[in-house]
């Protein structure tokens, strides 16, 4: 990890930044670099300005390392998609303000001591979640809802088969799905993932390997209504195989690597769908949208469904280490950054 040194002399904070794009072993600085400003957002106007306690560790860092990911800021910059801590300063109108608790989804900037989020990607941090806990609340928990309902019209009842289920994304489906009166199935590659999957609640786990396919048909009662996918590659077809009439495979992510190609043969005998479900980029202009997800995320805790499962922590300093679990198909729940201690 290099040092980096600070030239200019406005407030300082400490920080990890992407100061190439050659992977997480080095492509990552600790700098200190100058405290954002309320304005430091993209879609102008003023965002709310955070004490950050707690940092979420995304795949997207990770392939932010490499330059693979989608958005690619100009280098050097702070990675960090989502934090957790105390509201410093807050636009009139926020559902927050100075001194609340917070969870805020900043886009880049979280992995340092102050972040800013848009206004509508700012939700107060309920009692019950600690800071750890509140840095897992959104990217995971909001896909999960976007996927789950919005894109796959999940109804109460129906069986849902979660792949990387003991993942952030998937450990955070397996609950909103229990939240919305779902059945659960979660699928996961090992016996210690698969007691994290049924930490988050899952009803049946199924060990990813031959034969996982005809088991959850047997568990299900001869097929499931929805697959939530992020992990991609060569089950896809099996997953397709796993759904029941009607069915829905909603594709995610891809952390197996390659992107699976369809046989649009299998959709048409069973009246099958495959459907995208692609949240950051379709809620991003859309802050009425992103409200109404984080207000029925918010019920779901207020249930006592949705507690989000912190695996791994690191100090800031520790960044590299944090995104190589990730890599190494290690990590389980969310891998958070403890930028402040508590
Ligand atoms: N569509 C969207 O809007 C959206 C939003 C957020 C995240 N995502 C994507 O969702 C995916 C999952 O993110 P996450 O934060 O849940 O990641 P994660 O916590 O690392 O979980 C991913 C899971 O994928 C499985 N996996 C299979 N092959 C793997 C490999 N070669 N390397 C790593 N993992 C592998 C692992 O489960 P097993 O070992 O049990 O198989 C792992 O638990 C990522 O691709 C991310 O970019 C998409």
């Amino acid at each position: 990890m290099r040092h980096e040194r600070r030239l200019r002399h406005n407030p300082a904070v400490r920080a990890i930044q992407i100061v190439e794009e050659s992977g997480p072993d080095s492509a990552l600085a600790l700098a200190e670099v100058d405290e954002p400003k309320a304005t430091d957002v993209p879609a102008g106007g003023e965002g709310v300005v955070i004490e950050v306690h707690a940092a979420g560790v995304s795949f997207p860092e990770l392939l932010q390392t490499r330059g693979e990911y989608q958005f690619k800021p100009e280098l050097p910059f702070v990675p960090g998609s989502e934090v957790a801590g105390i509201v410093r300063s807050a636009p009139e109108g926020a559902a927050v303000q100075a001194g609340d608790r917070v969870a805020g989804l900043c886009g880049i900037g979280g992995f340092a001591e102050t972040a800013v989020a848009p206004e509508y990607f700012a939700f107060p941090l309920a009692e019950e979640l600690d800071f750890a806990q509140g840095a897992g609340l959104i990217l995971n928990y909001h896909t999960a809802y976007f996927a789950l309902a919005m894109r796959g019209r999940l109804k109460e009842g129906e069986t849902v088969l979660v792949h990387g289920a003991a993942g952030g994304v998937g450990t955070a489906s397996l609950q909103v799905a229990i939240a919305l009166g779902a059945h659960t199935i979660a699928v996961v590659s090992d016996e210690a993932k698969a007691k994290v999957a049924e930490q988050a609640g899952a009803e049946h786990v199924v060990l990813f390997g031959e034969g996982w396919k005809d088991e959850v048909k047997t568990r299900s009662g001869g097929g499931v209504d929805i697959v939530l996918d992020p992990v991609g590659g060569e089950r896809f077809t099996d997953s397709l195989r796993a759904l029941r009439e009607g069915g829905r495979l909603v594709v995610v992510g891809f952390t197996g690597g390659s992107i699976p190609e369809v046989r649009v043969n299998r959709l048409l005998l069973r009246n099958t769908e495959v459907v995208g479900a692609g949240w950051g980029a379709y809620v991003m202009s859309k802050p009425d949208l992103n409200r109404e997800i984080g207000a029925r995320i918010t019920s779901m805790v207020d249930e006592g469904v949705v507690r989000p499962i912190v695996g791994a922590r690191f100090p800031l300093e520790r960044a590299a280490e944090a995104l190589r679990m990730l890599d190494e198909r290690r990590a389980t729940g969310k891998v958070v950054l403890d930028v402040r201690p508590d």
